[in-house]
């Protein structure tokens, strides 16, 4: 592919597309904090380090009584991990067979809503980003809390946290899933990685020799959930906001024009803005990262937002240019904790961008219009009002 030429978009419509408090853009050498006793590193190859190097971190922190986020996956380190891993995937690859054709179909359901609604605008998380990261997990895990409002709450309480070692415990959601379960195994055979779940518990599945806990079940349906929820809804809606923006310099006019830069368009996107824009990790051994010696207990806060502008990766790397490739942006992390779900959401992103090609072709980002933003664990679009008129 060819370079783009687009250009930067001007400051201030940056600074209001990303919004307020900005995750790090720049990379730069190690940084420790010593009022949050952390290392921060920035560079492709620090950041990459930190996310590969299972032998020297652990993702094993926090209390793990303290909420079923820290039964889920993401929280193991080593054999354990790659046993619970496996089995997860394995599951999940299972429910995800055929599953293009529903994504479709929950798009164009979400477009009809917007098209029959009067006025010729709507707010891009409420009407098309959210709904649809939610129904589309939800067909997933073969469950349905996608229009409970508490479920999106209970998610936007635990990525609004600034820090996973800061969210809340949550009793009520807890309570909601063990009843969901519960539920589950009064109606056997029903399909998704929730029944799944059930199933392998049932027939007395060892997962790393262990039988799965009731925690374990939990764990696995909450960190679902909440992974594959407010990212990839904040994946759609930075999209469509940012080829909107440059429409006309590479934007959305260049991918109706020419349908194969939908793929390149989502990954730029996530290379660009990251929904989850760092990663954090406990060294277990004395190492070395960019020339600083870390020691074991030491915590490095790798920011996959620097590293994914590190020059030295990605020419030009402030433009936005839907034409990049390659384009190796580690957005989805790498390693051992690589994101499990990184097709669905790419599949996602991909056909909310084509539905919108074919039913909402006149997308328009008012620069004047409410937006907002807010950082925590997920770098989230709030509310972003959009014409297509
Ligand atoms: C644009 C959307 C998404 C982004 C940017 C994203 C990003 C990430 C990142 C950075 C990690 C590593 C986190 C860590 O090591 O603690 C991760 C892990 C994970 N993601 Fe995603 N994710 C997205 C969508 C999804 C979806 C749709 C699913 C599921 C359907 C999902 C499931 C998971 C799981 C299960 C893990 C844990 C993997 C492990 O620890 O072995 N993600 N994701």
């Amino acid at each position: 592919m060819t370079a783009a030429p687009a250009e930067p978009l001007t400051a201030p419509d940056l600074d209001r597309l990303l919004g307020g408090p900005q995750p790090p853009l720049a990379p730069g050498p190690p940084r420790f904090d010593e009022l949050a006793g952390c290392w921060h590193v920035y560079s492709y190859q620090d950041v990459r380090q930190v996310l590969s190097d299972g032998a020297s971190f652990s993702q094993r922190y926090g209390d793990p009584d303290a909420h079923p986020n820290w039964a889920f996956i993401w929280v193991d380190d080593g054999d354990r991990h790659a046993a619970r891993r496996a089995f997860v995937a394995g599951l999940f690859q299972q429910a995800m067979a055929g599953i293009t054709p529903a994504v479709r179909q929950i798009a164009g359901e979400l477009a009809d809503a917007i098209t029959d609604a009067p006025g010729g605008h709507f707010e891009l998380m409420g009407a098309l980003a959210r709904p649809m990261a939610a129904r589309v997990i939800c067909h997933v895990m073969g469950v349905d809390v996608s229009e409970d409002a508490r479920f999106a709450g209970w998610v936007d309480e635990f990525t609004s946290a600034l820090a996973v070692t800061q969210t809340p415990t949550q009793p009520d959601m807890v309570a909601y899933f063990t009843a969901l379960l519960e539920e589950r195994r009064a109606r056997p055979g029903d399909r998704g990685l929730a029944g799944a779940l059930v199933a392998a518990q049932h027939a007395g599945r060892l997962v790393d020799g262990q039988p799965l806990t009731d925690r374990d079940l939990l764990g696995c349906l909450w960190g679902m959930l909440a992974a594959a929820f407010e990212t990839t809804a904040t994946g759609i809606a930075d999209m469509l906001l940012f080829l909107s923006a440059y429409d006309g310099q590479g934007g959305l006019s260049a991918v109706r024009q020419d349908r194969r830069l939908v793929a390149p368009a989502v990954e730029e996107t996530l290379r660009w803005c990251p929904p989850w824009p760092s990663n954090m990790a406990v060294a277990t051994r004395p190492l070395t990262i960019g020339g600083e010696r870390i020691e074991p207990g030491d915590r490095v806060t790798a920011w996959i937002t620097a590293a994914n502008r590190d020059p030295g990766m990605f020419p030009g790397p402030g433009r936005f240019d839907i034409r990049r490739h390659p384009n190796p942006h580690l957005s989805f992390a790498a390693g051992p904790h690589l994101c499990l779900g990184a097709k669905l959401a790419r599949l996602e992103m991909r056909v909310a961008l084509e539905t919108v090609l074919d039913r909402l072709p006149g997308l328009r980002w008012d620069p004047g219009a409410p937006f907002s933003r807010s950082l925590g664990i997920v770098n989230r679009v709030e509310t972003a009002q959009v014409t297509f008129r």
